[in-house]
Order: C-alpha cells, then sequence, then structure tokens
C-alpha cells in the first residue's frame, strides 16, 4: 500500500484499502457460501445479503471510477492504450460476473440448495481472480498518474461515493473488514481517516466489533439463539 499522502494530494492510499477489502470479503466469502448446510435457508439469506451489500459496494465503485475517473484518464499520453483496452475489458468480465452472482442469490436464499450452492461459491471464485488482476492493474497503472491531475477534493468525491454505498445496515461489519484489511501495519492511517467518533468506537471496540460482526456473518441465527439461550 502507498505511504501516508502528502498534505493537500489526493488520498490513493484509501483506494487501495478499499480494493483490499473486496479480495479479502470475496476470498472469505467463497468458504463461508460453502459451509451453507443444505436447507438452511436462514444461513444463506444471510450470507446473500453480505454478498448483495459487497456486490452493490463493487458496482457503484466501478461506477463512480468510470464517471469521475476515466474522462480525466483515458487520453492521458502516459497511459498505454493497451492498458485502457485491457482494463475496460477486465470490467465487462467483472460486471459480467457480478450478475451471474447477483441472479443467483435470491433463489439460493430461498432454499439453500446444494446445486445453487456450488453455483455461488464457483461465481464467487470466478469473480476473484478477475478482480485481483483489475485492481492490480489500477494500483499499478492509474493511481500513480492521480497526484497532479486530481486536487484532493476531486478524489474525494470517490471516496464519498464508496462510503454512501455502504449499506447502512452493513456499515458496522465494513468499517470492522475494512479495519482488518488495513492490518497493524496500516492501522493508524486507516484510523486517522475516521471521523472522530467513529475513531473512538474502533479504538474501544474495534477488535470486538470485528469478532461478533464475523460471527453474526459466519453462524445460523437459529444456532446463535440457542447458543445464547
Ligand atoms: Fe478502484
Amino acid at each position: 500500500m502507498a505511504a501516508d499522502h502528502a498534505p493537500g494530494a489526493p488520498d490513493t492510499a484509501e483506494m487501495v484499502l478499499v480494493h483490499r477489502l473486496f479480495l479479502q470479503e470475496y476470498t472469505a466469502a467463497v468458504a463461508l457460501v460453502r459451509a451453507v448446510r443444505a436447507g438452511d435457508t436462514a444461513r444463506a439469506a444471510v450470507v446473500a445479503g453480505h454478498l448483495g451489500a459487497l456486490g452493490q459496494m463493487l458496482t457503484e465503485h466501478h461506477r463512480a471510477e468510470d464517471e469521475l475517473l476515466w474522462p480525466r484518464l483515458a487520453a492521458d499520453p502516459a497511459l498505454d492504450a493497451a492498458v485502457v483496452a485491457r482494463m475496460e475489458e477486465q470490467h465487462e468480465h467483472i460486471a459480467a460476473a457480478l450478475a451471474r452472482l447477483h441472479r443467483a442469490l435470491p433463489q439460493w436464499a430461498a432454499g439453500a440448495e446444494p446445486d445453487l450452492t456450488a453455483q455461488v461459491a464457483h461465481a464467487c471464485t470466478v469473480l476473484l481472480p478477475a478482480l485481483e488482476e483489475h485492481l492490480g492493474d489500477e494500483e499499478r497503472h492509474i493511481l500513480p498518474l492521480v497526484p497532479g491531475r486530481f486536487t484532493a477534493a476531486q478524489w474525494a468525491q470517490l471516496s464519498a461515493r464508496g462510503r454512501a454505498a455502504v449499506p447502512p445496515a452493513h456499515r458496522l461489519y465494513m468499517l470492522a473488514a475494512l479495519g482488518e484489511a488495513a492490518g497493524n501495519k496500516h492501522r493508524q492511517e486507516f484510523l486517522r481517516r475516521l471521523p472522530a467518533p467513529v475513531r473512538l468506537l474502533y479504538r474501544v471496540a474495534g477488535r470486538r466489533l470485528r469478532r461478533r460482526t464475523w460471527h453474526r456473518l459466519s453462524t445460523t441465527p437459529g444456532h446463535r439463539r440457542r447458543a445464547a439461550a
């Protein structure tokens, strides 16, 4: 991840952190989906809700880049035309993989049938390498061009769009997951970006928050009630 940005310069490291969050969560989702037992619709619905939230965030991440980033950079002489073409192709590939995944989610959540469980897990595994390649290209070829072509305020619009795309019911989970994606190395940098009340919440309860939100995602609601009884 890039080092802290200079004062007044666009904070591109924040986007790298968001990319890590997507890769971390789709990787974890493969095992989460596969662990859903046949007919366990309660758990399938929770995992499907999580994948729905991630998909909404990823779609908006790309839509905001299409609207705010590419019009400024696509024709930039510093950018190799072959890279632009490859990245456009990757965007389409990712959009198609996401669409396949999201088409399967409602039926999977309703029945938790093993065939559909395998289909949803497979859709996540297909999405991952495409996403990894695309986000890596973006970090290698696009983000280094941003300082000097975007002001901090212009770049901050992308972050604002990303934050607004997180469904309210998933905000605590995503905050905890983002802290994990930052790791110990980038934890301070991650904390500095948070509004003061959220930073305090994370400092006081970050680890507990991650345990609790992960537990909610990875166990069946009925089992949780029985365990709590
Ligand atoms: Fe991005």
